[in-house]
């Protein structure tokens, strides 16, 4: 394997346009984070870098809703954001966001290189236009639905459904999100980055040279995509929220956010040290992108284009790509408030942020999408940390106040099995090693919780609370390397669980360096050391706890409910005269009664005032027959009549549905006669 000098480490930049979720945590951002601990322990050259991704059209919406400026949304959630990752431990060496200055200008810039080295094709086409909302409508900003999968609601860049890359005049049925109308196509210039062109390269590079080392999801969407065929892209918008194009005749355009965003990686890196070329262009270099897998053709094929193209660039070694975190079985998602906030989190489980950490990384969506549950969660941690982890080390402890009075003990004589316990060590750090270097960070953390395993079946073995009245030698012995074992998992829980291998080492007073190579030293620590009074790390989580937490969803859920009938679009604008087409009058209900073999249909026979006419309707489940017997209601009077279970029904009873599913009748609030028409 080569060697690198130095690694340079980036994790994708989240939105600032929503608080980041468990979903966040567990695809991105503690994988990474748990990968440059450990490089660190390894006193490897190594950077750390991300930051809010503040353009595109994610922004412009979260702002129209909230009615602030894309400004002011970004700045709130950065913050918000930037605290809530620092809180949970990870450990960027840089936050930064793609609104900075330096940030705009290394964004131009690139553009203006490949622009001058004429990369791009420049090229009027047919875009989206929302003549209501005077505005092309590109991305997100326009949904329909998808023409690979039928899909309905599918957006101008891309199917969530099938992972097809669309633009938004593919969509069948498209409509604005701005006004809910349908849009028209109209001419605009753009310039494209002609993909087309870097397709062998691409292919080269990601199906054969990095077909056995990178994840199968990773390599296999690359190849699809190379099948379907790789075309020029648009890298500008007509948007006004984004970096200016910078080039003549691009007034009121913006780069696209998906050209500026990963750049946003080099400017990070350029604000944080003046020898970011050094990481971004020597060959000694291992740069690593950890995404989610919706990123991953814009990290494995659009970037590294645009780094080739650009010709200065390294590429990255590898791009790990996680899959997608559920949440009690539904999909995770900022706009339904379907998420585990980090800083509600916070709230309800303080100090508790490795809990979350392990759970996330156990449950990690490596290979496939995982689900997160509450019950796991707390299973995890009461079985787990608290059980296996935790109780380990108090053992350690308690039993050495109780002997000991809390000073560590000389080892004397070791019996094989102490040998055996004691070479054990290396050999995990060994197996935790080799699992990190292949990103498998999920089996990394189960070896390491090996160790903890490994010094609980060493105490129940040896049982040194039983051997304490007959042999006190060897329970001095014993004592030591179970303390010996929490050391070494004060260095191999570090990039895992941060804060509580923190508490660990000063638990047991380890005062020596936190290196990797440290691990299976079976002398980090020196007898004759006092410890302080042992204090437990992990605690129970209760059921109340979590019963407090599934209410919580609950609620999201019946609120998500009435919210999704609350919003149903305006349809668009008619005329008068389609009005005037329709015949809307009072009637009065003569007989009803249920129609046999069916739940929702009743027969009723209504006066108009013209005629006495038979109506079915779907009302049944909401009005039992006797109930509307002589009631004035609303009915559509010539709407063509139609059979229903071999009934011809002749009109339509018109109804206003409720919130919770309730229909209600049109009863006019006077007395009306019968035929009165609506207008
Ligand atoms: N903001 C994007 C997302 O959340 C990720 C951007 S990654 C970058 O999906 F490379 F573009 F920065
Ligand atoms: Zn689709």
């Amino acid at each position: 394997m080569k060697e690198f000098k130095r690694y340079l480490v980036t994790a994708a930049l989240p939105y600032s346009n929503g608080p980041v979720h468990i979903g966040h945590l567990a695809g991105v951002y503690v994988p990474a984070d748990i990968y440059v601990r450990y490089l660190r322990l390894r006193k490897k050259d190594v950077l750390y870098i991300c930051g809010s991704d503040e353009h595109g059209v994610p922004i412009t919406l979260r702002a129209k809703k909230e009615g602030k400026t894309p400004q002011q949304v970004v700045d709130y959630y950065h913050s918000m954001n930037k605290k809530a990752f620092s809180d949970f431990g990870i450990s960027f060496d840089i936050y930064s966001r793609t609104t900075s200055k330096t940030h705009y200008e290394t964004a131009s810039e690139f553009f203006k290189t490949l622009y001058q080295k004429n990369e791009f094709l420049e090229q009027d086409s047919e875009q989206l236009f929302d003549e209501k909302a005077n505005q092309f409508i590109a991305d997100r900003y326009v949904t329909g639905t998808c023409p690979h999968c039928g899909y309905e609601k599918a957006y101008g860049d891309q199917c969530e459904k099938c992972g097809t890359s669309l633009s938004g005049t593919d969509l069948i049925n498209p409509v604005s999100v701005f006004s809910g109308t349908k849009p028209i196509v109209k001419s605009t210039k753009h310039w494209y980055l002609p993909l087309d062109k870097y397709s062998d390269f691409i292919e080269n590079w990601v199906t054969k040279e990095h077909k056995d080392d990178w994840r199968q999801n990773v390599v296999q969407q690359v190849s699809s995509w190379i099948k379907m065929g790789l075309r020029p892209r648009a890298v500008t918008r007509d948007l006004d929220w984004g970096v200016p194009v910078p080039v003549e005749g691009a007034e009121g355009k913006v780069l696209y956010v998906w050209f500026d965003a990963p750049i946003g990686y080099i400017s990070a890196t350029k604000e944080l040290t003046n020898d970011w070329e050094k990481y971004w262009k020597d060959k000694d270099s291992k740069l690593i992108h950890f995404i989610g897998k919706d990123n991953i053709v814009f990290h494995a094929i659009i970037f590294p284009v645009m780094l080739k193209a650009e010709g200065t660039y390294i590429l990255p070694e590898n791009v790990p790509a996680n899959s997608f975190l559920n949440l009690e079985d539904d999909k995770i998602s900022t706009s339904r408030n379907w998420a585990v906030w980090l800083h509600e989190y916070l709230d309800d489980f303080k100090d508790k942020q490795d809990v979350l950490r392990y759970v996330l990384t156990v449950n990690a969506p490596e290979n496939k999408d995982n689900n997160f549950t509450w019950k796991d969660f707390q299973n995890r941690n009461n079985k787990e940390l608290v059980a296996d982890l935790g109780n380990f080390i108090n053992r350690a402890l308690v039993l050495t106040k109780k002997y000991f009075e809390g000073i560590i003990p000389e080892r004397n004589n070791l019996t094989e099995y102490d040998n055996e316990v004691l070479t054990q060590i290396k050999i995990i750090r060994e197996k935790v090693t080799e699992s990190l270097e292949l990103y498998r960070i999920r089996e990394a953390q189960y070896f390491a919780m090996d160790l903890a395993r490994l010094g609980n079946k060493y105490f129940a073995d040896t049982e040194p609370w039983k051997l304490a009245k007959t042999d006190i030698e060897s329970v001095k012995t014993i004592l030591n390397i179970g303390l010996q074992i929490v050391a070494n998992l004060g260095l191999l829980m570090e990039p895992f669980l941060p804060f509580t291998a923190k508490k660990i080492r000063q638990m047991v007073k380890y005062q020596g360096d936190i290196e990797w190579d440290y691990i299976g030293n079976t002398n980090l620590l020196i007898s004759g050391v006092q410890l302080d009074k042992p204090e437990l790390l992990f605690e129970q989580i209760t059921d109340e706890m979590i019963d407090l937490q599934l209410e919580k969803l609950n609620k999201t859920k019946l609120e998500n409910q009435n919210e999704e009938k609350q919003k149903i679009p305006l349809k668009n604008n008619i005329d008068y005269e389609d009005f005037q087409k329709l015949d809307i009058r009072i009637a009065t209900v003569l007989e009803a009664e249920k129609v046999p073999k069916t739940k929702k249909l009743l027969k009723l026979k209504v006066d108009t005032g013209l005629d006495q006419r038979t109506v079915v309707a779907g009302i049944a489940e909401h009005y039992k027959p006797e109930e509307i017997i002589g009631k004035k209601i609303t009915m559509l009077a010539n709407l063509e009549p139609r059979k229903i279970r071999g009934i011809i029904s002749e009109g339509m009873l018109l109804m206003a549905e409720n919130l919770n599913e309730n229909l209600s009748f049109l009863t006019p609030d006077k007395d009306v006669d019968n035929g009165s028409c609506i207008s």
